[in-house]
């Protein structure tokens, strides 16, 4: 018999599934249960976009396209990346389609991490930087960020982890699961801490569109860091685009050649069909997204609103579509809290240990639901918590 220990990469093996899906996996089968667990938009794809994929299919564009994705769609990203942030990016070879931005964050990784590296990762943050990271045979260096900095990173914090074998920094704002953003005046902060290293940053924008009240500021547009950054973005948050899987990286065009080599080999090329949906998305979709997040800027005060009614300590979420609760006061672990309000209320949030230790006293909460869906669950953890 075939002893699999033997077949199986140990870093794959030892890698731990992620605290989402585990949570995701109680859910199976459960009619009763109200969840505000999934990190993905209620809205279907408007309806313009979802035809450009249509028409696309019609007229039998059922091709490969080149590596790097359609080149119309490239310059339009690029177009879309100066007209909304102020970035100036090279559709033609700055620009790669991925699929999705989960492909993007791992090819910036692997095209830069080599065994010995390491790279800073904020936590609490979303689950795929660490695993990556060891993939690449680098050594992930967490930085905790702190509900007192309202999660942002610290740049002193962050000088002191910084050794000769930092290659690379995450910075993932509007944050994924804590709903915090940094602006232009921190994000320079920690521009002047690296800004005479050779350590590029992974800046994860993907809900770069969603922020309420005041506009995200990407970290490439901070002067002189550029150079060093490689943003990975994507369609699926702003445009409730997940299932297209379509994502991109704009990065200079020195390391976008070789990340372009890593996703030829792969993937060959993001799908078709879905790359004529996204330039769709892309060149005329903004107003899209405006609409959308008015709605949840509505879902967010309300939620807020509820949680101060209850004397559940909140930080105001400004960006993404989370809410990160203190549940500490309440003398359970996170996961004794989420699996507690499962089983005997029906209601599924994340715990926030999900997103690295750090969340450890917290809970996600998306607001990606209709205020009727989020009405429901809250009733359901105002219940159980005058229980505890
Ligand atoms: C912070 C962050 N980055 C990247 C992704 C990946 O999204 P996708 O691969 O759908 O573009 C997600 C998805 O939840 C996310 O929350």
């Amino acid at each position: 018999m075939i002893d699999y220990s033997k077949v199986l990469s140990s870093t794959v093996s030892e890698m731990k599934p992620s605290g989402i899906r585990k949570f995701f996996d109680l859910l199976q089968g459960r009619d009763d249960v109200v969840g505000l667990t999934v990190g993905q938009p209620d809205f279907v794809t408007p309806w313009h976009i979802r035809e450009a994929g249509i028409d696309s299919l019609k007229d039998g564009k059922t091709y490969y396209t080149s590596n790097a994705g359609l080149e119309e769609l490239r310059v339009e990203i690029a177009n879309y990346l100066e007209r909304r942030f102020s970035l100036k990016y090279d559709g033609a070879s700055e620009v790669i389609v991925t699929v999705g931005g989960s492909e993007a964050i791992d090819l910036a990784v692997r095209a830069c991490v080599e065994p010995g590296d390491e790279v800073i990762i904020p936590t609490p943050c979303f689950v795929c930087y660490e695993p990556c990271v060891r993939l690449a045979g680098g050594t992930p260096v967490i930085l905790e960020t702190k509900a007192k900095n309202n999660f942002k990173v610290d740049p002193e914090e962050l000088r002191a982890l910084i050794t000769p074998k930092t290659k690379m920094l995450v910075l993932a704002y509007p944050n994924n699961p804590t709903g915090a953003i940094m602006t232009k005046e921190e994000l320079e902060e920690i521009a002047e801490v690296i800004r005479d290293t050779n350590i590029v940053v992974l800046s994860d924008e993907i809900y770069s569109e969603l922020t309420y009240g005041r506009k995200h500021t990407s970290f490439a547009s901070i002067e002189g860091m550029h150079e060093r950054t490689i943003v990975a973005s994507g369609f699926s948050k702003s445009y409730a685009m997940t299932g297209w899987r379509m994502g991109y990286i704009a990065a200079p065009k020195i390391l976008a050649k070789q990340m372009l080599k890593l996703h030829q080999y792969v993937i060959m090329c993001a799908p078709t069909t879905s790359q004529f949906a996204a330039l769709e998305a892309v060149k005329n979709g903004d107003s899209d997204i405006e609409m959308m997040k008015e709605e949840y800027d509505r879902r967010r005060k309300y939620l807020l609103k509820r949680f101060a009614k209850m004397g559940i300590e909140c930080f105001e979420p400004e960006g993404a579509f989370y809410a990160f609760p203190n549940i500490g006061k309440f003398g359970l672990s996170s996961e004794e809290f989420c699996e507690r309000l499962l089983n005997e209320y029906k209601c599924a949030i994340v715990p926030g240990n999900a997103f690295g230790e750090t969340g450890e006293g917290f809970a996600r909460i998306s607001y990606a639901y209709s205020i009727k869906h989020i009405d429901q669950a809250l009733d359901r953890i105002e219940e159980f918590v005058k229980t505890i």
